[in-house]
């Protein structure tokens, strides 16, 4: 950008944010390049080139800042990979450790805040870890936060959530008798689906957060939460309304109903009678169980 160009500082923070929101989270180059318009290098001039800083004849410079996977705090965490090899299995392992040694949620919550092995987190804006009541018998759990959930550090706050809420009311629940989180803790720029290695990355966290909570009934919000709690690949369109068992690391299984999300309901209004349904399912079993 030169000192002549007409765009002010307002126009420089706003481009910068909707790229931090498109999740872009790193500049490699002072001036953009065209990779497609470049020819593929034949095999003869593919020798080494020296450094682009070696060329200008100016100092290297430390590469650019990305997510950090901090190692230090937790004994006998796996050596940092550089980042040509497999990063993402690094941090999965790394994330396995620090949820297996979380005792309590808060304990929990605070090795989440602190982790930097998922990018998700360097565009979000907060950590969204739950809502509700710890000591419930019913966990819920969504995907991931959206854009409201991610500016209150809270799940299920914007349109989707006034309906969840509306969906416990109808069969006697509320935030103070349910306790709700999501897959994945921070908002994907832009609402995009999370990719599988981010999936994988987070999972350890919730798994760890349904084994400390420990609900008697768990319900899946949609086909990501199924897929991801209830090791299965089926459409949510089939596995909803019948009941499931998410196991947990020590071993303990809970009944779980996937349903549909929310969201979908919005955009698919006719298919709310069917999610009434799975909600009415969660009433009776929690009856069953002593706990409705
Ligand atoms: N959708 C989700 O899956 N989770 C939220 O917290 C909000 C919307």
């Amino acid at each position: 950008m030169t000192a002549a160009s007409p765009t002010s500082r307002q126009d420089l923070a706003d481009l910068l944010a909707f790229y931090a929101s498109a999740g872009v989270d790193e500049a490699l180059e002072d001036a953009p390049v065209n990779r497609f318009a470049e020819a593929p290098p034949r095999q003869a001039e593919r020798a080494p080139a020296p450094p682009q800083a070696a060329r200008e004849n100016r100092p290297a410079q430390a590469p650019p800042a990305g997510p950090r996977l901090d190692t230090s705090a937790v004994p006998d965490a796996p050596a940092r990979q550089s980042a040509a090899t497999v990063p993402d299995e690094a941090q999965a392992a790394l994330a396995r450790q620090l949820a297996r040694s979380a005792a309590t949620l808060e304990e929990l919550r605070q090795h989440m805040a602190a982790f930097d092995g998922c990018n998700l987190k360097f565009t979000a804006k907060n950590l969204v870890f739950a809502d509700g009541n710890p000591n419930a018998s019913l966990m819920l759990v969504g995907e991931a936060p959206g854009r409201d959930e991610d500016l209150e550090g809270l799940p299920f706050v914007g349109r989707s959530g006034q309906l969840l809420d509306r969906m416990l009311a109808a069969i006697g629940l509320d935030r103070g008798s349910a306790y709700i989180a999501n897959v994945i803790p921070w908002r994907p720029p832009g609402n995009r689906t999370p990719t599988p290695h981010e999936t994988e990355i987070c999972r350890p966290f919730i798994e760890r957060q349904i084994e400390l909570v420990n609900p008697k009934v768990l319900v899946n919000l949609g086909g990501p939460s199924a897929k991801t709690l209830l090791n299965t690949t089926e459409g949510i369109l089939r596995l909803r309304g019948n009941w499931r068992i998410h196991t947990t690391a020590s071993g303990i299984a809970i009944p779980a109903m996937p349903t549909l999300h929310p969201a979908y309901l919005l955009r698919t209004p006719a298919h709310k009678k069917l999610a009434w349904r799975d909600f009415v399912e969660v009433k009776v079993k929690l009856r069953e169980l002593g706990a409705g």
